[in-house]
């Protein structure tokens, strides 16, 4: 079968290079895709927003599996009207989306079906938000415990942790009057600021089956041990020994089931891939949100690590025969995933620097280098984006699986390149 896998990222190309190991598969395409992309698959020039294009491109090529890698095409409805015309495609639709798209409609939901989160308010002006922090503390360096949280998609950018009154107000302001993430400020929220470590769980689910993968450990801030502003994500291992086989039960239990049927009640059934972004706090894992895809880097030390066909999976989600579908099958090797990041990422960066050693990093054994941000010129590989690279190795250990990626990363070079040196020390401590 032809498969076309829409987006650009380091999970796109995880998934690419999976779905290009399927047997029943015969051709890979990726709208837009990367340098890396263009190896395992064949790129098509469009854009992941173009759903006419998109449409078009899927029916004219008789493809016969979308997969939707990121969260944009999906909040914009990109499955409604591919189903709509008959296409097959893996995903959320638009109203079930909203459960990543919205903030408001998130918490709201999490609310009704008492799924545990921290205790929140949420706001239609920043006028309104501001009095909110005022009332309840008077002087400007007051410690406050608060994160202020824009309503909609911001590239992860969009959440603000505040420890005094003055920040709460500054992240309002700039939410709700300087707009700094547009349209996603129409609302906010102010939420209880929660202590201890993050997860991410995955799951996938065809509305009533839901079957979860190993959990993920993400690394969010920009440098080691956490400090910096927040990214995208700058390196991931899998699986996180602080989420054993009790607390796995448990999250399915508290979080998962509930979720899957709160959207079921609501009419906006769930299919795809449903990401819990969890802080496991004294008190239990509460939700910190959910996104309705693949996580970008938890990805690619995921699928490093899944022996099953991914092809298979996606079918049964989109079909509704999940429950049919054998236990999924994992390498037991654990995998981490190494972000190589340009110049100023999460802030402003050059684009067009060339990267060599590509070759010798990929030869490493059981390392695979997946692009994010990179470009083909003329023959040459360069970087096209803030997150670069994804260097992702297999281990016998957790520290082994490091060794071998951060092996893999010193052979890659490019003017300014850097990245975090402790991903999975998490794991190790
Ligand atoms: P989100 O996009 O909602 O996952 O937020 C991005 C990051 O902000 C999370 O990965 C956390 O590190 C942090 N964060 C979000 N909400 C909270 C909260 N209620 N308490 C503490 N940290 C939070
Ligand atoms: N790794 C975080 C995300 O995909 O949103």
């Amino acid at each position: 079968m032809k498969v076309l896998i829409v987006g650009a990222g380091g999970r796109e190309h995880a998934l690419a290079w999976k779905i290009s190991q399927s047997p029943r598969v015969q051709q890979v395409f990726v709208a837009p895709g990367n340098a890396g992309t263009a190896g395992d698959a064949i790129n098509v020039p469009i854009a992941d927003t173009d759903k006419p294009a998109l449409i078009q491109f899927a029916q004219e090529n008789k493809i016969e599996l979308v997969v939707v890698g990121p969260e944009a095409p999906l909040v914009d409805g990109l499955v409604d009207d591919m189903e709509a015309v008959g296409i097959r495609v893996f995903g959320p639709s638009k109203v079930a989306a909203e459960l990543e798209g919205s903030k408001v409609f998130c918490k709201n939901l999490l609310h009704t079906a008492d799924i545990p989160t921290a205790s929140y308010q949420t706001f239609r002006s920043g006028d309104e938000a501001s009095r909110y922090i005022k009332d309840r503390y008077s002087e400007p360096s007051d410690p406050v415990h608060v994160v202020v949280k824009a309503d909609g998609l911001a590239a992860g950018k969009g959440v603000i942790v505040c420890s005094t009154r003055s920040e709460a107000l500054e992240a309002i302001d700039r939410i709700a009057s300087r707009r700094e993430f547009g349209a996603a400020g129409n609302e906010l929220i102010i939420e209880e600021k929660l202590i201890g470590q993050e997860a991410s769980v995955l799951a996938i689910t065809d509305g009533e089956t839901i079957v979860t993968l190993p959990a993920a450990q993400d690394h969010k801030p920009a440098f080691d041990g956490d400090t910096g502003p927040n990214t995208g994500g700058m390196g991931a291992y899998c699986p996180t020994p602080i989420i054993d086989e009790e607390m796995m039960s448990r999250i399915e239990a508290d979080v998962l089931v509930p979720v899957v049927h709160a959207m079921k009640r609501s009419r906006k059934p769930f299919k795809g891939v449903l990401y819990a972004g969890l802080m496991l706090t004294a008190a239990g894992p509460k939700v910190l949100e959910f996104n309705v895809r693949f996580g970008d880097p938890e990805c690619q030390p995921l699928l490093m690590r899944l022996k099953t066909d991914l092809v298979d999976i996606l079918e049964a989600t989109v079909d509704g025969r999940l429950s049919e579908l054998p236990s999924l099958e994992w390498d037991e090797r654990p995998s981490i995933c190494v972000v190589m990041a340009s110049e100023g990422y999460p802030g402003s960066y050059e684009k067009g620097r060339e990267i060599t050693g590509l070759a010798k990093a990929d030869e490493i054994e059981n390392v695979k280098v997946f692009h994010a941000g990179t470009q083909l010129d003329d023959g040459r590989v360069v970087t096209h984006g803030g997150r670069v690279l994804g260097v992702t190795a297999l281990g016998n250990s957790i520290s082994n699986a490091k060794l071998q990626a951060y092996t893999a990363v010193k052979e890659i070079r490019w003017p300014g390149a850097w990245c975090r040196k402790d991903i999975s020390d998490k794991a190790l401590n």
